[in-house]
């Protein structure tokens, strides 16, 4: 039987009963300070629940696509985008299953809490799809949360190790840079990292 935290209808279902404690109801502090350095560009962010991040980039002059399969993440990041008063891309799609079209058109994926929403044994197919999606020379704006947690206590959201992580995707990209970001909102400080991978 097909694991539930693969469907659309399961985080439908913690969307409209707010068990969505992820969400910090507001634009990442590190996105914000990403989003002013970085050449601009095109922006793929998967699994953009509301899509806080999405307007940040938008409204720093990127070409943004957000990619969720929940209707209701896709309609508050539109929603979100209207007020900004911003024109962003946003597809309800599975990020598995996006259409081959999309393949070599970004410069960047964004990452935040999808890596650790979906099934860990679904980790190198994460791994194919970001790779496909990016252009040649693409980034990986990854910023994994959460590092306190076991991979094997279960998910979502379902733990990250550093170690674990370079072995991932040290096959077919290089690491441009990795901190541990001074701005992390308060509950998560030294519970998440900030990597910077380039496609190989
Ligand atoms: C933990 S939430 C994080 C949302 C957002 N990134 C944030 O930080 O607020 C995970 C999001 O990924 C979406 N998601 C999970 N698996 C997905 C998949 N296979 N395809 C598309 N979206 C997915 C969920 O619907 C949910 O909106």
């Amino acid at each position: 039987m097909e694991d539930p935290v693969n469907t659309a209808e399961f985080w439908e279902a913690c969307y409209e009963t707010d068990m969505d404690n992820w969400d910090i109801g507001g634009p990442t502090p590190t996105f914000e300070r990403l989003s002013k350095v970085l050449p601009k560009g095109n922006v793929c962010v998967l699994g953009c629940g509301r899509g806080y991040d999405v307007v940040t980039f938008a409204k720093a002059g990127f070409e943004v696509t957000a990619v969720d399969f929940a209707r209701s993440a896709v309609l508050a990041t539109r929603e979100n985008a209207r007020k900004a008063e911003v024109d962003v891309t946003v597809l309800r799609e599975d990020i598995f299953d996006l259409p081959e079209q999309l393949h070599g058109k970004f410069d960047y994926i964004l990452e935040y809490t999808c890596f650790c929403a979906i099934n860990p044994t679904r980790r190198f197919e994460y791994d194919r799809v970001i790779w496909q999606l990016l252009k040649p020379d693409g980034k990986l704006l990854g910023l994994f949360f959460p590092l306190d947690k076991d991979v094997t206590e279960g998910g979502p959201p379902w733990g990250v190790d550093i170690s674990e992580l370079h072995r991932l995707f040290s096959l077919h990209w290089d690491l441009e840079s990795e901190e541990m970001p001074k701005e992390s909102i308060e509950p998560r400080v030294d519970r998440e990292v900030l990597m910077i991978w380039k496609k190989k």
